[in-house]
């Protein structure tokens, strides 16, 4: 795989496309727009690691080198080679690139249709991201809430494509539904594209922290350090190859759909009454989801995306002299996630038998929303049952 890599994109630029010092600034008109650092996550490192000591700039400088050589720029991306099963680079180049001017070109559809919300790096920081709620979703965590797959693995192709073509019920998130296939295929492998190359960032700088003074990631190459320059590669690569693998291997982490009771739907009120017991006793989702299901239990959490800076870096919240920098650097401000109204019957993920089983078995990842190890697969169908049920039942029936 390092063999591979090497010898067929080892082309590192010299001139980065990469803009450390104006992470804050929207890239101007005429100007290709580049990809912006992850200064959110760099001034987390900083202050979790190194008592906010800024990591040298020529660090910063490294990181951003090695990202263009992997991933390429918004409008001429590339993917590290080795993994070209993952992402098909022609479909890349279709969701790439600038919106056209004159359409027959048929590029630039994730800047047509979603970099307001996501943000042309798909840090969910567009310009209308603000302004909206939840948030757009910021994919370089590398998380995903609405997928098959069990918590921390990557959604597979059909979840991304299935999030696209439905939008997300109750959100901002509108459906393409009515985006020929060709195009929605582009847009799959590229939010593919911006978290994988999102997770590597993070990756290569939380490396940065772990090196010795004087010590470089990549050293510059020269003749006289072909080597180290090599090893140093690999160890970049042991970072990068594992982020990549657990994006090819999604499609084996989905959650099967065990145990379904051949009546399930002819005795729904038999398994809801089933799995009201349990929302209220052993599976405890009373504690968030509240006595009358409508979300009012636990309401005082945030979710991974805010957690990450706010507990790593020992960020107050309700301080703001403490939140600020973190906003300067371009994070939203904090703001709590609520437990589902399970009364609206609005799923987020879907309404079907099979999505509610998922979700309540592997949980909402990036959520507080738990995965259900301790039950047993006729417990979650019970549960399943009982969220359908729910919305109909009278409030405070006393039975
Ligand atoms: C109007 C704003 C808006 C636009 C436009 C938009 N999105 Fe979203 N998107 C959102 C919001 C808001 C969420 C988060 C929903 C949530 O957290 O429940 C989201 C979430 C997602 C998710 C995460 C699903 C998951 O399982 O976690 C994906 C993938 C996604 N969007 C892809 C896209 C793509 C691709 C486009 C363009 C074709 C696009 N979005 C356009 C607002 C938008
Ligand atoms: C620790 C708190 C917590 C517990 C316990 C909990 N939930 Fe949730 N649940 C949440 C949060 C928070 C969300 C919203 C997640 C989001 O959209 O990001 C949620 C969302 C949901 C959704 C919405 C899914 C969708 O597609 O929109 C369902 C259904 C749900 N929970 C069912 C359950 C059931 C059933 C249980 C018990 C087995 C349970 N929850 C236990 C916090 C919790």
């Amino acid at each position: 795989m390092f063999e591979k890599f090497k010898s067929k994109s080892l082309a590192i630029p010299t001139v980065s496309g990469w803009i450390a010092l104006s992470a804050l600034l929207f890239v101007g008109c005429g100007s290709e727009p580049q990809f912006r650092l992850n200064a959110v996550h760099k001034l987390t490192l900083e202050t979790e690691f190194q008592d906010g000591t800024p990591i040298p700039e020529q660090h910063i400088q490294q990181v951003g080198n090695l990202l263009t050589a992997f991933f390429g720029t918004p409008d001429q991306p590339h993917f590290p080679a080795g993994h070209e099963s993952l992402v098909d680079l022609q479909r890349l180049n279709r969701a790439a690139g600038s919106v056209p001017s004159d359409l027959s070109t048929g590029r630039g559809l994730y800047r047509k249709h979603c970099s307001h919300c996501h943000g042309i790096t798909g840090d969910g920081v567009g310009p209308t991201a603000a302004s909206l709620n939840p948030y757009p979703r910021d994919f370089r965590l590398g998380k995903f809430k609405f997928k098959s797959t069990k918590m921390y693995r990557p959604p597979t192709d059909e979840d991304i494509r299935r999030v696209l073509e439905r939008g997300i019920a109750g959100t901002a998130m509108p459906s393409f539904a009515l985006l020929p296939e060709d195009q929605i295929d582009a847009l799959v492998d590229y939010v593919k594209y911006l978290s994988i190359r999102g997770q590597v960032e993070r990756a290569l700088l939380e490396e940065l922290t772990n090196l010795e003074e004087g010590e470089d990631l990549l050293p510059p190459k020269t003749d006289a350090n072909q080597e180290d320059y090599e090893y140093a590669l690999e160890l970049v690569m042991e970072l990068v190859d594992p982020i990549l693998n657990k994006w090819t291997n999604a499609e084996s982490k989905v959650v099967p759909l065990n145990g379904l009771p051949d009546d399930f739907q002819q005795r729904m009120n038999f398994y809801s009454d089933a799995g009201k017991l349990l929302f209220f006793g052993k599976a405890n989702c009373v504690q968030c989801h509240g006595e009358t299901g409508i979300g009012d239990g636990q309401t005082e959490n945030y979710d991974d995306w805010t957690n990450e800076w706010l507990k790593r870096a020992n960020v107050d919240p309700h301080k703001r002299e403490q939140v600020q920098p973190f906003l300067e650097a371009g994070a939203l401000l904090p703001r709590k996630i609520r437990p589902r109204n399970l009364r609206e019957l609005v799923f987020r993920g879907g309404s079907q038998p099979a999505d509610l089983y998922r979700r309540v078995k592997a949980g909402i990842e990036g959520s507080n929303m738990p995965a259900a190890p301790t039950l047993s697969d006729s417990e979650v169908w019970a549960l399943v049952a009982y969220l359908i049920e729910l919305p109909y039942e009278t409030f405070f029936s006393d039975e």
